[in-house]
């Protein structure tokens, strides 16, 4: 069964085929990245605009590329939720548009849950499936969310941030210090060459007894940018080693903070198998702290589908279809889903 999966939730225009949940016949990323660096975040009118004018030749490219016609689908999945209203109506209006057209089922698909089931893309076979349940870190540039997985479509949030995402945290700092846009890449890199030790910036102290594994990444950004001052008078910021040094260290502590809440969820619940996904699944040191510990078994998808992509809407989409779930025309957009984020009055 092939399913063609559309994600236009941020700044990427993305359209895939994938076979039976798991074989990727073809993955088209369009990124709006040049288009959004001038302001150093996405632009949300920008970046509505840019999928309305790519979102016909980027189907287009990713049913060529897998040697298909419309006549070879047999379903649209396409992100409905969270993301940008007007960014994710786009790809939603143009699966909808496909769907009835070609009279096909239609499936709606949650972002994080997709970006959950990028690693299983990347599986050989049925044996390599992490088994459910597990933890689930889910790490991007609008979520951070530790949860407990019981099927693709079975999430119960145990901690998530209180204010700001790790890769908002990441991004913001990039810009400060005018490291490149969008910061986690160009932040990772130049973290290689740095001490992550030059710096302490103090882990957030959250109450336990309401936030368990809760995070927050407001005070760690805050006390960077609070360097940047320092970092002038010094002359530092066109110093390489005094840069890889601010990266290296903050990059350490934004992992920790995940790290501590993750893996106390871990221990609590007795899960010992971890799958991560979502753009901050990329970074470097997220991922060899994460290979390096024995006691748990950790899982990423492979770094061409941490960042946001179709073929994991696709994979998705097609859990739900060969359950018989489809969604109505009628589904619309919406920009959060309960849950993911905490609610203060
Ligand atoms: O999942 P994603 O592509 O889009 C959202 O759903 O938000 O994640 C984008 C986020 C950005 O904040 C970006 O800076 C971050 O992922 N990111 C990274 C790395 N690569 C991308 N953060 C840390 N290290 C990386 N290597
Ligand atoms: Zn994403």
């Amino acid at each position: 069964m092939k399913v063609l999966g559309i994600e236009s939730s941020c700044d990427e225009c993305a359209v895939a085929l994938v076979e039976d949940g798991s074989r990727i016949l073809s993955n088209v990323v369009a990124t709006q990245i040049p288009f959004h660096e001038a302001w150093n975040g996405v632009v949300p009118e920008i970046a509505s605009r840019k999928h309305t004018e790519w979102i016909m030749q980027v189907a287009g490219e990713a049913l060529e590329r897998a040697g298909l016609g419309p006549d070879g689908i047999d379903g649209v999945a396409a992100t409905s939720r969270p993301g940008l209203l007007g960014s994710l109506l786009v790809g939603l209006t143009f699966a909808k548009a496909f769907a009835l057209s070609r009279g096909l089922p239609f499936i709606a698909c949650d972002h994080m849950l997709a970006h959950l089931y990028a690693p299983r893309l990347a599986c050989a076979s049925d044996s390599e499936l992490p088994p459910y349940p597990f933890i689930g870190l889910l790490v991007s540039g609008g979520h951070s969310i530790i949860c407990k997985v019981e099927d693709f479509d079975r999430v119960t949030v145990l901690g998530t941030t209180i204010d700001d995402a790790v890769g908002e945290a990441f991004d913001k700092v990039a810009k400060f210090y005018g490291f490149g846009y969008p910061g986690g890449v160009y932040i990772d890199r130049l973290a290689q060459k740095g001490d992550s030790g030059a710096f302490c910036f103090p882990l957030p102290n959250l109450h336990k007894g309401s936030h368990e594994y809760d995070l927050s990444y407001s005070g760690l950004k805050t006390a960077v940018i609070n360097q940047l001052e320092q970092f002038r008078v010094k002359k530092a910021l066109d110093d390489e080693s005094e840069r890889a040094n601010i990266a290296a260290s903050f990059q350490k502590t934004a992992v920790d903070i995940l790290l501590r809440s993750l893996f106390r969820a871990a221990v609590d619940t007795g899960l010992n198998t971890i799958v991560a996904g979502g753009g901050v699944a990329a970074n470097s040191y997220l991922r060899s702290i994460l290979a390096s510990r024995k006691d748990f078994r950790c899982v990423f998808p492979p770094l061409e589908l941490c960042g946001d992509n179709g073929a994991m809407i696709a994979g998705l989409g097609y859990q739900y279809l060969i359950r018989g779930e489809t969604s109505p025309l009628s589904e619309t957009a919406s920009a959060r889903v309960n849950g993911f984020k905490r609610k203060y009055p």
